[in-house]
């Protein structure tokens, strides 16, 4: 049980000195990732590896059989009980418009793209080119501009490509996270 000096104290350090918890609110580590390309657009294949209980180094590799504008569709779930169930973000992007620096650019977009700057080649031209290789090569999951108020527990991120000019679905990526906020932290949640 956490005395009240403790949480007052925080609570200023949270006010005043927000830069202190840019490291990281949690230990947040991708667990699994699934993913799938349909036949006609490529091939995908994904994996992770567990190097510690706070930390995995994540791969994606795929190459496309065709030029491709992809629209991208981003939902999150919570697994509550041993059910994923949406939740908080649900967005869907034009992706080469953003890139454009027009059209609705979601939240989530910059920290994505952020983290996986210098682990990827994705994200850095439009439309995505066929037969190039795109890559995600030893990507950690930054967790460091998430909200502070999301709960312990399991999240799954589905990340879907949609073809643009065709309206099909191209390609889909399933992120599983563990996720725990670090322990200063519960002194104020509990
Ligand atoms: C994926 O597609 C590329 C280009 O079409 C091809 O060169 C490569 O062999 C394919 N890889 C697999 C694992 O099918
Ligand atoms: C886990 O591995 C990472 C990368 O090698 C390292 O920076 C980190 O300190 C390790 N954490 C633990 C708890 O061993
Ligand atoms: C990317 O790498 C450069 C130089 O290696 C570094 O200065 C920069 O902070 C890195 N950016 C990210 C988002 O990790």
């Amino acid at each position: 049980m956490a005395s009240k000096g403790v949480v007052f104290y925080l609570l200023l350090v949270f006010v005043f000195f927000p830069h202190s918890f840019q490291e990281s609110f949690y230990d947040a580590v991708v667990k699994r990732l699934d993913c799938f390309m349909f036949e006609d657009y490529g091939n995908i294949t994904c994996s992770v590896n567990l190097k510690n209980r706070t930390t995995s180094f994540t791969q994606v590799d795929y190459v496309l059989t065709k030029n491709l504008e992809p629209i991208q569709n981003i939902v999150m779930y919570y697994q509550f009980g041993t059910v994923f169930r949406k939740f908080m973000i649900d967005v869907t992007e034009d992706f080469c418009a953003v890139i454009q620096g027009k059209g609705f650019k979601s939240p989530a977009h910059n920290v994505i793209m952020s983290s996986l700057k210098n682990h990827s080649n994705i994200g850095k031209e439009c439309p995505y080119k066929k037969e190039k290789h795109y890559y995600v090569k030893d990507y950690v999951l930054d967790a460091s501009k998430f909200p502070a108020a999301l709960p312990n527990g399991k999240y799954r991120l589905d990340m879907r490509t949609i073809d643009k000019l065709n309206n099909q679905d191209v390609m889909m990526v399933k992120l599983y996270v563990d996720m725990r906020r670090k322990i200063a932290l519960d002194i104020l949640w509990n």
